[in-house]
Formats: C-alpha cells, sequence, structure tokens
C-alpha cells in the first residue's frame, strides 16, 4: 500500500460553539468523521487511513471508525492529537505505517469533499513529484486595511483559497514538518517554507470547511439535495 490519509479530528469546534469535539458532530445524523473516513475508504486506491482524535474520544472513534470501515478495518489506524492542528498532523505522520510513499492531510471537517478530489489531487501529485493542493479562486472583492480604513483593492486574480486534502511524498513532509515555523497554517505552507513545491488542482465547493452553525446549516442542506 503506498498511500495514507490522516485525518484530523482533533479539533474542539470553538467557533462552532456544540460543546463537543466537531468532528463527532452529526451533519444530517451523521458524524462528520464518520463521512470523511467512508469517502476515503471507497477510493478505488486501497488507502491507509490514520485519524488523529482527541485524546478523551480514542475509544469512541475507534468504534466509529470500525463501524465505517467494516473489513476494510485493518487499513486504518487512531491516534491522540495535540493542541494544535500542527501538533495533530505530526501525530497522524509519525503513525503512518512502513511503506508509504504518499500522504494526503484531510480535515475531517471538510466531511462532503467529494471523492473525485481526493483522486485529482493525489494523480497531480504523482504525476509532478510535488505536493499538491485543491484551490479556488477568491470571488468576494478583497481589500488591504488599516485598523478600519480600507487602504487598497489587492488584485484577486492571483489569490485562490485552498483545500484539503493536501497531498505531499511523504518523506518530504516529514522532513519539513521537523524543521517547520508554527505560525504556518496549512501543510502546503509547512512544506514550501522547507522549499518544496506546492501546485494546485481545481478544488470544489462542497469541500468546504464547517466552521460556524452557518456552515453545519449549509452542510445539512447539501446532503438533503444529495439524497433527493
Ligand atoms: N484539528 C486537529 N487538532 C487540533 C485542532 C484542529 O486535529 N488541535 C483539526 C480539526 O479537527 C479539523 C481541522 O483540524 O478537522 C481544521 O481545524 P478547525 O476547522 O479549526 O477545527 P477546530 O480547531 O476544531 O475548530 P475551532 O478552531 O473553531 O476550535
Ligand atoms: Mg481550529
Amino acid at each position: 500500500m503506498s498511500r495514507a490519509v490522516v485525518v484530523v479530528a482533533a479539533g474542539s469546534g470553538t467557533r462552532l460553539g456544540i460543546g463537543d469535539a466537531k468532528a463527532f458532530v452529526p451533519v444530517a445524523g451523521e458524524a462528520m468523521l464518520t463521512r470523511a473516513v467512508r469517502t476515503v475508504l471507497t477510493l478505488a486506491e486501497p488507502t491507509v487511513v490514520v485519524v488523529v482524535a482527541p485524546a478523551a474520544r480514542l475509544d469512541e472513534c475507534r468504534a466509529l471508525v470500525a463501524a465505517v470501515a467494516g473489513p476494510a478495518v485493518d487499513l486504518t489506524a487512531v491516534v491522540t492529537g495535540g493542541a494544535d492542528r500542527h501538533a495533530s498532523v505530526q501525530a497522524g505522520l509519525d503513525a503512518l505505517p512502513d511503506g508509504i510513499e504518499w500522504v494526503g492531510v484531510h480535515d475531517a471537517a471538510r466531511c462532503l469533499t467529494p471523492a473525485a478530489q481526493f483522486d485529482a489531487v493525489f494523480t497531480r501529485a504523482r504525476e509532478t513529484g510535488d505536493g499538491v493542493v485543491p484551490a479556488l479562486p477568491v470571488t468576494d472583492t478583497v481589500k488591504r486595511v488599516e485598523g478600519d480604513v480600507v487602504v487598497e483593492t489587492v488584485d484577486r486574480s492571483a489569490l485562490v483559497g485552498v483545500q484539503t486534502p493536501q497531498v505531499f511524498p511523504l518523506a518530504r513532509l516529514r522532513d519539513a514538518y521537523a524543521v517547520a515555523e508554527r505560525s504556518e497554517t496549512d501543510d502546503a505552507g509547512v512544506y514550501r517554507a522547507a522549499g518544496g513545491t506546492v501546485r494546485t488542482v481545481p478544488g470544489d465547493a462542497d469541500a468546504f470547511k464547517i466552521t460556524t452553525r452557518w456552515d453545519l446549516a449549509r452542510a445539512e442542506a447539501l446532503v438533503a439535495t444529495r439524497a433527493g
């Protein structure tokens, strides 16, 4: 097995404000984590899955993963996360079995990400040998401000918003994390800071991150549309 996905699910979901670890919050009756793991396990190419969970929820997480994985459960592992996303990704990378060449890092909170997005990033990474992230154009007009005063309009033609999964050659991502500044807010930032090239492929609106109550409502509506 040469590829793996680390699903980071150890965040507390402060901005969602439901008082539960966010990945365990249901979207239309099913935990975000269940939805995210199922998508990875349905990919045509077998993929190892490492779930990074809050320390207090490990058993629950194992049960949830076993339920969704069925006979593929031997492809999965559950490990304890850290105080921030950076530490959680590192814990996931440390837990990967030998023989993995390519790793995708995926937010459990992007639980409606289509399988095709996973395929697209892994395919492009193998074609180029580089890191690859899904990206969407920025649609709002973007301003630079000083306090509440607008000082300029930023040219948005060269700006994108990035999603997950973000895919990298595992050895180089591990090396990058070993020397990374914690100010980098995503894996692509860590990889690039260590000298790696990161490319983009088109993202998908459905891969949005559930951060707020509004996002959760949007996710529920999207599932209802798919079901219909
Ligand atoms: N994450 C993690 N470990 C952390 C923090 C975040 O594994 N210590 C994961 C989250 O579970 C989520 C992803 O990183 O799947 C993106 O983080 P975010 O959307 O910020 O989730 P939370 O940190 O849970 O939310 P908040 O920032 O509102 O508390
Ligand atoms: Mg967070």
